[in-house]
C-alpha cells in the first residue's frame, strides 16, 4: 500500500457508544471507516456524522459472533471501502448475574460476542494487513478483566481478550501488524445506563456514585477511550504491541 492511500478501519458495535465515537475519531484521523453493527440501519447516524464531515463511511451489518455473516461483512468492506487494516473489536453485551444466577445462555452469548467475535473479526482480516505489511488491532476489554461482582461471565471474557491481544501481537508482529487491548473503566454509554436500569438507579446517581470513586473524579466519555484507541491505530505506535492500556481516570491493580 502506498502511504498516500486511505487506509480502511473497521470499528465493530459502531451504531453507539465508544464504538460509534471510534468510528467518528479515525475517520478525522482520515481513516475509511466501515461502521458495523447488528442492524445496518442503526449505523446511519455514525455514518451520517461522517459522511458529513467531508469522511468517507460504510454501514455493516454483522453478528460478529456468526462466522459466515463476518466472512460476507469483511468481504463487502474489502470490496466496497478496500482492504481493512484496522480492526477495533468493540461490539460487546452484558448478561450480568451472579453465578448460582447465571444461565448457560448469560455465559455463552458474552463468550460469543466478546472472544468468538473477536477471533472471528481478526482472522478474517488479518490476511488483508498482512498483504499490505501493515495492520493494527484493537480489542475492547474492561476493568472488569480484573474481576467484579456479577460478571463471572464478562469479566471471564474480557481477560480473555488480552491473552487473545497478547498472542496476535506475537504471531502477527512480523508481518508488520500490532495487537493491543483498551480496558476502559465506567464510560457513560448505553451499556451502564442499561446497568442503572437494572439495579434501579438512576443513571445520574449512578455516575455520580461511580465519579466519587475515581481519581480524575468524572466518569469518561466514549471519546475517552477512542483517543487511546486512535493512538494504537496509528503510524506512532508501531513498536507497541501487546500492551494492556488501562482508560479508567486513574491506575487499576
Ligand atoms: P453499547 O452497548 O453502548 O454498544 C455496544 C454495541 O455493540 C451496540 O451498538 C450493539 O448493537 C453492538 N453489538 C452487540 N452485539 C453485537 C454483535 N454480536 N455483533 C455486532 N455488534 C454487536 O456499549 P459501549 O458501552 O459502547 O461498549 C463498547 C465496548 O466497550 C464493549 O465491548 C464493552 O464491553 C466495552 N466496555 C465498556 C465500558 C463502559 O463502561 N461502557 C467499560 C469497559 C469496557
Amino acid at each position: 500500500m502506498s502511504t498516500t492511500e486511505q487506509r480502511v478501519a473497521i470499528v465493530t458495535g459502531a451504531a453507539r457508544g465508544i464504538g460509534a465515537a471510534t468510528a467518528v475519531r479515525l475517520a478525522e484521523e482520515g481513516r475509511a471507516v466501515a461502521v458495523l453493527d447488528l442492524d445496518e440501519a442503526a449505523c446511519a447516524g455514525t455514518v451520517e456524522q461522517i459522511t458529513e464531515a467531508g469522511g468517507s463511511a460504510l454501514a455493516v451489518g454483522c453478528n460478529v459472533s456468526d462466522a459466515q455473516q463476518v466472512q460476507a461483512a469483511v468481504a463487502r468492506v474489502a470490496e466496497e471501502l478496500g482492504p481493512p487494516v484496522i480492526l477495533v473489536n468493540n461490539a460487546g453485551v452484558l448478561r450480568d448475574n451472579l453465578l448460582f444466577k447465571m444461565s448457560d445462555d448469560d455465559w455463552d452469548t458474552v463468550m460469543g460476542v466478546h472472544l468468538r467475535g473477536a477471533f472471528l473479526m481478526s482472522r478474517a482480516c488479518q490476511r488483508h494487513m498482512v498483504d499490505a505489511s501493515f495492520g493494527r488491532i484493537v480489542n475492547l476489554s474492561s476493568s472488569s478483566a480484573l474481576g467484579n461482582r456479577g460478571q463471572a461471565n464478562y469479566a471471564t471474557a474480557k481477560a480473555g481478550l488480552q491473552g487473545f491481544t497478547k498472542t496476535l501481537a506475537i504471531e502477527l508482529g512480523k508481518f508488520g501488524v500490532t495487537a493491543n487491548a483498551v480496558a476502559p473503566g465506567f464510560i457513560a454509554t448505553d451499556m451502564t445506563a442499561a446497568t442503572a436500569e437494572r439495579i434501579g438507579l438512576g443513571f445520574e446517581e449512578m455516575q455520580q456514585a461511580a465519579a466519587s470513586q475515581i481519581p480524575v473524579q468524572r466518569v469518561g466519555q466514549p471519546a475517552d477511550v477512542a483517543g487511546a484507541i486512535a493512538f494504537f491505530t496509528g503510524d506512532a505506535a508501531g513498536f507497541v504491541s501487546g500492551q494492556v492500556l488501562y482508560v479508567a481516570g486513574g491506575p487499576l491493580n
